[in-house]
């Protein structure tokens, strides 16, 4: 007889256990599936996991999320390994600007701050004057003496922040995450209709159209605290991908949570965050697998992109 694959719940005490043993710390971002949000030290996101990262004591970070996530984890600490327990954890929207169109956008606009989101690789961190994640990007840009900002990668969060702080120019490149940018307007509206009294809280990420009907636009973690500001709403809709929805749920066990889809029934999803499983991760741990790094040449124009924008204060 065959031996029994092992169970989640073995999983995830071996991945406690080889985390002990091994003085490794997990995080995870709040689109993780739940197993892994479960079993992880600290569940945020952008912001708050690049914050534990550069505070950790931990010989090891073990990071459930995506590959630029984990690199600036790296960045931030160059003398900790760090491990993404899947190589195949990308994501689109770094992938939308290379260096040598962050380089022609640069001498299209040469008096411009440029401004960079997290969601980007160290390369062009390192060719950015700061960064920012969705929780601090509208502070990011105010903090900034220059009055001209050139803003990367993400459209749809660039043009929300260039609304928000009026007093600046803000050219906005041409990138987009396909998870978000997929949501339309009109479709979110009718799942609207079809729950009277509920309230749509957006990423964002999402486009435009989204963004102008949504009651609060924040963050992942931002989403936990601002469902807060309604609490005789009992649907809320949220504009961002799937699992989200966890940590929602957990905080929140009475009210009812749903994602309001582009397209009503596919439930925004994204695939890389989805490539990890308490599998994954208790391999990573037990092989030390796998091991993220940044040459030093580029490591230290990322940083100090990255320690920039660690000292402006959260938006929300
Ligand atoms: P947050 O910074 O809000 O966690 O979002 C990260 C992300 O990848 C959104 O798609
Ligand atoms: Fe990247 Fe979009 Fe996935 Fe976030 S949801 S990791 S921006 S592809």
């Amino acid at each position: 007889m065959g031996v029994s694959a092992p169970t989640a719940s073995d999983l995830a005490s071996e991945i406690r256990r080889l985390a002990r043993e091994k003085q490794a710390v997990i995080l995870a971002h709040n689109y993780q599936i739940p197993e892994v949000q479960e079993i992880a030290d600290h569940v945020g996101d952008s912001l708050g996991l690049a914050l534990e990262a550069a505070k950790t004591d931990a010989r090891i970070i073990v990071f459930c999320g995506v590959h630029f996530m984990a690199e600036s984890a790296k960045v931030l600490n160059p003398d900790k390994k760090v491990l993404l327990p899947n190589l195949a954890a990308g994501c689109s929207l770094a992938d939308s600007i290379s260096p040598e169109s962050l380089e022609e956008w640069k001498e299209r606009y040469p008096d411009h701050a440029v401004v960079t989101y997290i969601n980007s690789t160290a390369e062009i961190k390192a060719m950015s004057d700061i960064c920012c994640t969705s929780a601090n990007a509208v502070s990011v840009v105010r903090s900034l003496p220059n009055e001209k900002v050139l803003f990367t990668p993400d459209r749809n969060l660039g043009r929300w922040v260039a609304a928000q702080v009026p007093e600046k120019q803000v050219v906005v490149y041409d990138g987009c995450c396909p998870v978000h940018d997929v949501a339309r307007g009109a479709s979110v509206r009718k799942v609207r209709e079809m729950h009277p009294g509920s309230v749509l809280i957006a990423h964002p990420e999402c486009r435009e159209d989204i963004i102008a009907m949504a009651d609060a636009v924040c963050s992942t973690t931002g989403m936990l605290k601002a469902v807060g500001q309604f609490p005789e709403a009992r649907t809320v809709l949220i504009a961002t991908e799937n699992g989200m929805i966890h940590q929602l749920k957990k905080r929140y066990p009475d009210k009812e949570f749903i994602v309001a889809d582009g397209c009503i029934g596919c439930r925004l999803n994204c695939p890389y965050m989805k490539c990890i499983s308490l599998v994954e991760v208790e391999r990573s741990l037990r092989e030390e697998v796998f091991e993220v790094t940044v040459p030093a040449s580029v490591a230290a124009g990322a940083r100090r992109a990255l320690e920039r924008m660690l000292a402006v204060p959260r938006d929300h």
